[in-house]
């Protein structure tokens, strides 16, 4: 152990550069206060990407992203500072991911979806094309999301209806 966050003392900014172990979870901001105090200080968080995700060359990733094994961003997607793009979570074309997000295991963005700062994506969720997820809103794990969430809106479980397939 290297001890409590007084250690950082011991470094010049420029020597070392950090990475967040901490997880975003619904209803905790642990993470976010750790980043900011470290950032405030001057310290750097690079960006981690396993070798197992693949991105397309054209993704911008900010500082301290960090995005897991499996997962996929496709052309001209963004990334904000300190997101995590959990396991196995595709992001597609065009998609907007602002800071302090957590896009959990298995996600599917569909592409030109927009996902505010602190938003949390839950796991197995869908998001339709082109919606727009506002800031610090909350989508539980498995909805599938065809609006646009309010800020701070919470949406939670499937949307499935019944429907005749429409006349060709
Ligand atoms: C949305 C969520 C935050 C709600 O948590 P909560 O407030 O503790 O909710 P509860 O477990 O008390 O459930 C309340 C009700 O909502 C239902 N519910 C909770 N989450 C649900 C979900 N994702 N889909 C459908 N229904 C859900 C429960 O069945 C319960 O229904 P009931 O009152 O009829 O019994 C949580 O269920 C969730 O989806 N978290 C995300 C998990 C995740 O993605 N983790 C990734 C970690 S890397």
């Amino acid at each position: 152990m290297l001890g409590a966050d007084d250690v950082l003392d011991q470094y010049a900014p420029s020597d070392i550069e950090l990475i967040n172990g901490i997880g975003q979870v619904v209803g905790g901001n642990l993470r976010r206060v750790v980043h900011e105090s470290a950032s405030a200080k001057g310290f750097r968080f690079p960006p981690l990407v396993h070798p197992a995700a693949w991105l397309d060359d054209t993704v911008v990733l900010e500082e301290g992203v960090q995005v897991m094994a499996g997962a996929i961003l496709q052309a001209d997607v963004r990334i904000g500072c300190a997101s995590i793009v959990n396991t196995s979570a595709s992001i597609d074309h065009d998609s907007r991911v602002a800071a302090h997000v957590h896009v959990a295991p298995g996600v599917t963005l569909c592409g030109g979806v927009t996902v505010a700062e602190g938003a949390f994506i839950g796991s197995g969720s869908t998001v339709i094309q082109g919606v727009v997820i506002g800031e610090d809103a909350l989508v539980g794990a498995g909805t599938v999301v065809v609006r646009d969430v309010p800020a701070r809106g919470v949406l939670i479980g499937p949307s499935a209806r019944t429907r005749s397939v429409p006349d060709s």
